[in-house]
């Protein structure tokens, strides 16, 4: 078992990472709730294949069970309504808890749940996805989409624990789990070279969850994102170097929405590369650093740049959603680039000229 803290003063809690831990989970609520009902929420896919042995786990709790269609598309005005909406007929109170049982859709849609109802009320943890055991699931970032973007309106707002049982990992399809490790390499290429290094010898072993392997890819994930958070928790510095890619990426993702089908991590490789590849064009970093990353992605079959790209109708139209971006300042684009592998930094007032090139050319368009 692997406990790692995460120090926000009277906010802190612990991330438990454990294989077999679902079966455990009611020991660990326990300790954190001495009364008040739980409501679970989830979604179909995930409460088919592990919903009764979470409720097993839970016996002897007063449990309300919330189950939404599996998609982004719950992450919506729509979506949020429909839980707050179960929860007030059921009269949930604020001393009552919520889980989220589900992977990033899930425990963005319930975290910004339960920092609502009711002004607030209690939050916890289970993941059962790589991308929301290493990133999501921990650091209190919880939200919905809009028509503007990914994650506009939302809140921070920490759970009280995280629960991560690694075995439940071997049920992902593996599009699922290539879309986590992107996240996972995401810590290597910010600031941890050995890690990168040691991902390019394991990464097939992460991919295909060898216990070992993956149990250690989590624990850095989670001790880096720990750290980062306990320095910023409200994103006012440092923590925005855990967007790297995200900017590009989220982008993609608002090209993608009408027809749904690109995960938040295949966008986030594709980002990573962007933002490599843009770095590079800055010369900040060397074309061999961003061959060593493509080589890596290419290698565990990630998705990559060119893979997305084609979604990319217009670059002006693409530019105006990184505009959007929550890390933006006085209208001008922040993106987190790369020195080097492992050296990630901030960049404020990105040339909007030089940005738009990369744009057009990546996308095989003029620049309007
Ligand atoms: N996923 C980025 C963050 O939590 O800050």
């Amino acid at each position: 078992m692997t406990l790692v803290n995460v120090d926000l003063g009277p906010r802190s809690y612990d991330i438990i990472i454990k294989e077999g831990l679902l079966s455990e989970v009611g020991s660990f609520v326990s300790q954190k709730i001495s009364r008040g009902r739980i409501a679970i929420i989830s979604d179909e896919n995930v409460y088919k294949l592990h919903g009764k042995q979470l409720e097993a786990a839970l016996i002897g709790f007063e449990k309300h069970i919330i189950i939404c269609p599996a998609g982004e598309e719950q992450k919506s005005f729509e979506g949020l309504q429909n839980i707050l909406n179960s929860l007030f007929d059921k009269g949930f109170e604020r001393n009552d808890t919520l889980i989220a049982f589900g992977g990033g859709v899930i425990g963005d849609l319930a975290g910004f749940a339960a920092s609502i109802y009711k002004r607030g009320c209690k939050f916890i943890q289970i993941p059962t996805t790589l991308l929301s055991q290493v990133d999501s699931s921990v650091g209190g970032k919880t939200a919905i989409n809009n028509k503007y973007g990914k994650n506009l309106v939302g809140s921070f707002y920490q759970p009280q624990l995280v629960l991560s049982d690694t075995s439940i990992l071997k049920t992902l399809p593996p599009r699922e789990l290539k879309a986590g490790y992107a996240e996972v390499v995401k810590y290597a290429l910010l600031g941890d070279y050995e890690f990168f290094t040691w991902l390019e010898k394991n990464g097939e072993k992460v991919l295909s969850c060898e216990p070992t392997a993956i149990a250690k890819a989590i624990a850095i994930s989670c001790k880096t994102k720990a750290r980062i958070v306990a320095e910023d928790e409200k994103e006012t510095g440092t923590r925005a170097l855990l967007n790297l890619g995200h900017t590009f990426a989220h982008a993609l993702e608002v090209e993608a929405m009408p027809s749904g089908n690109l995960l938040h991590g295949e966008a986030v490789s594709a980002g990573i590369e962007m933002a490599f590849e843009f770095s590079a064009k800055e010369n900040l970093c060397s074309a061999a650093d961003v061959k060593r990353v493509k080589t890596h992605f290419q290698a565990l079959g990630l998705i990559s740049k060119k893979d997305i790209t084609p979604l990319i109708k217009n670059s002006n139209k693409f530019l105006e959603h990184m505009q959007q971006d929550k890390k933006n300042v006085g209208g001008n684009i922040t993106l987190i680039l790369a020195n080097s592998i492992g050296d990630a930094f901030i960049k404020r007032s990105v040339p909007k000229a030089s940005l738009l090139e990369y744009i057009s050319q990546i996308s095989g368009q003029k620049n309007a």
